[in-house]
Parts: C-alpha cells; sequence; structure tokens
C-alpha cells in the first residue's frame, strides 16, 4: 500500500490519434482527508475504454478532462476509510476515480450517479466490463435501439473488443443470426470456434464490403456499429429493408475525425427505409432516456 497519491495528469491535448507519453504529466501527492458525507477508495483495477481519447480533445460530449487536471477514467477499488454511512471500509466500488491511487466520493459520480457498493459475488474486473459501462452499450445497444426480431441478421464490427464480444454473444443467446467483424484470422477463428458465430469478416484481409454482401445475402437488419468510417459504410451498403443502424462508436477516427472517410452509402437508409441511431451508455443518461427492459 504506498502512502502517497500517484496521479497521472494530462499535460497537453494529443495531436496524433494515440497520446504520447509526454501528453501525461506524474504528480506525487499526499493521500487525501475524507469529511462528513464521504469515503476513501484505494483503486486496484483501471479501465482502459476508447472514449477516453476522446476527454483529452478539447471538443467532446462532456466537458473535456483540462490541463492540469488528474487523467479521467473508469476505476474500480476498496473503500479504505468511510465517513459516508451507504459505504464501510472492504465495500467495492467502480466509477470514475481518474488514473490514482486514491480517490475521495461522496457517493455520486459525475458519469454514473449515484454509486453503491458491488453486490459481494461481483469482481471489480467483472463490474468494469461486462456488469459495467461495457456489457450496459452492448445490451442496450443491441436490443433497446436494435431492437432484433426472430429471423434477423446482426452484424457487428469491432467484433472482437470489449463492446463487440458481448454483443456479439448476446445476439447469439438470442438465437440470432450474428456476424462478427474483426481484425485478424486468429481473431475470426475465436468468434466462429470459441464463440459460436455464425460466421465472422477479417476486415485486415478481404474487402469488407464484398464479405458482407456474401455473407449475408438478404441483407443485415440490425448493423451494430463500433468502428465508424469504412466500416460504417460496409454495413450501410449491406442493410436489408427496414434494418436499424446502432452507433455506438468510431473508434477508427478518435483523434482524427477530419481524416475519416466519406459515407458513401448513406442514402441506402433512405431506399432502405432503415433508421440510423446514436447512443449514449451511462446510468443517468440511459435512465433519462429510455426505458429499462
Ligand atoms: N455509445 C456508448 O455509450 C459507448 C460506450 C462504450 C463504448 N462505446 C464505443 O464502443 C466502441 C468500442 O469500444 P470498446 O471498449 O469495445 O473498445 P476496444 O475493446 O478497444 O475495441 C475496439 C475494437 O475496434 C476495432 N477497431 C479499431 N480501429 C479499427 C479500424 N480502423 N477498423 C476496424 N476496426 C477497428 C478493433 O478491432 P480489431 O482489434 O479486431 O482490429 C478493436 O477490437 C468505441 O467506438 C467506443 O467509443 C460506446
Amino acid at each position: 500500500m504506498t502512502d502517497i497519491n500517484r496521479q497521472w495528469l494530462l499535460k497537453s491535448r494529443p495531436q496524433a490519434a494515440l497520446p504520447e507519453r509526454s501528453d501525461f504529466e506524474r504528480r506525487d501527492v499526499p493521500i487525501p482527508t475524507i469529511r462528513d458525507g464521504e469515503f476513501l477508495l484505494r483503486n486496484r483495477w483501471l479501465s482502459c475504454d476508447p472514449s477516453q481519447r476522446a476527454w483529452m480533445d478539447s471538443e467532446t460530449y462532456i466537458r473535456p478532462v483540462g490541463l492540469g487536471e488528474t487523467m479521467r477514467s473508469f476505476t474500480g477499488g476498496e473503500v479504505v476509510e468511510s465517513r459516508h454511512p451507504g459505504f464501510k471500509p472492504g465495500d467495492l466500488v467502480t466509477g470514475t476515480f481518474d488514473w490514482q491511487d486514491y480517490a475521495v466520493s461522496d457517493g455520486h459520480d459525475p458519469l454514473l450517479g449515484k454509486l453503491t457498493p458491488l453486490a459481494p459475488d461481483i469482481d471489480l474486473p467483472s463490474a468494469l466490463s461486462l456488469f459495467g459501462i461495457t456489457g450496459l452499450t452492448a445490451y442496450f445497444g443491441l436490443f433497446d435501439v436494435g431492437r432484433p426480431v426472430e429471423g434477423d441478421t446482426v452484424a457487428v464490427s469491432g467484433a472482437a473488443g470489449a463492446t463487440g464480444v458481448i454483443a456479439v454473444q448476446l445476439a447469439k443467446a438470442k438465437g440470432l443470426r450474428t456476424i462478427g467483424i474483426a481484425g485478424g484470422e486468429a481473431k475470426c477463428r475465436w468468434l466462429r470456434e470459441d464463440l459460436g458465430l455464425d460466421d465472422a469478416v477479417d476486415y485486415k484481409a478481404v474487402d469488407t464490403m464484398a464479405a458482407l454482401r456474401e455473407k449475408c445475402p438478404d441483407g443485415i437488419h440490425v448493423y451494430f456499429d463500433n468502428v465508424g468510417g469504412e466500416m460504417l459504410d460496409a454495413g450501410l451498403a449491406n442493410l436489408a429493408p427496414g434494418a436499424r443502424v446502432v452507433l455506438s462508436g468510431a473508434i477508427s477516427g478518435y483523434g482524427n475525425f477530419a481524416e475519416m472517410p466519406v459515407i458513401r452509402h448513406y442514402p441506402n437508409l433512405i431506399l432502405k427505409k432503415a433508421r440510423m441511431e446514436v447512443f449514449w451508455c451511462s446510468t443517468t443518461c440511459h435512465a433519462a432516456s429510455r426505458p429499462s427492459r
């Protein structure tokens, strides 16, 4: 257990898609003290999410991380001291506790809303992935926004990534014909053979648009897009009548939107009477915008 609080601050706004080591700076400060109504959390796990890259830019959908501020991040940790009636030492909690050893919380999270200790049978990594924003995004994106019905074909870009891999498994569990798009034969084999997907497209080896046409002759009913750019275009080119396009994210363009390719097949939305919808998943915004299932 460290007796200082090691923090990583955002020093400069990254210029390239991938941040540089020099964009961050370490600062060692004393472990913070708590007041009535607060608890002190020792971070144990840090989640590395594509949205963090967006938060480093000055223009984003929430307040960007300020220069000189601790880098924002979902983390999971253990309560080590508490003057909050809802938390006791030993409780495990996840929240936006940033790149640092220790965080103070009043039980309200800027992105997740009201915090509660984890149920005893949930470990921190699972709480940050399957039962966290990643899993919620896959679940609500697929079922609330995509609204698949029996007999539908679902295609998912970024299918071997954190969100995609949950989305494809949920789709399979619902008995839907499911196609994953991922980079590399090993990932595609894993999707087909271990996860039981109906098929997978290696976007690094083949023309994704043509491969989707071949594998989805009746078109894609739900296209769950984590990637944007060429992957979105490939999906739009292969929509079934009445399709739903779920815009989960556009990771191919994070940090470099200006270089993203033109989406040429968006008129297919009109021709196929399809719907394309973006959604943001956080506990608070979801509760406000969509009914729970
Ligand atoms: N809407 C929401 O509320 C919400 C919440 C969470 C996440 N998201 C979004 O969901 C997406 C995925 O997040 P994640 O946490 O699953 O990230 P992740 O685990 O890092 O996975 C990202 C995947 O994207 C693929 N990818 C990256 N660049 C690509 C490119 N140029 N072409 C094709 N594929 C590419 C990678 O595929 P390969 O490794 O196979 O190459 C990787 O598996 C992101 O866009 C994120 O912003 C949205």
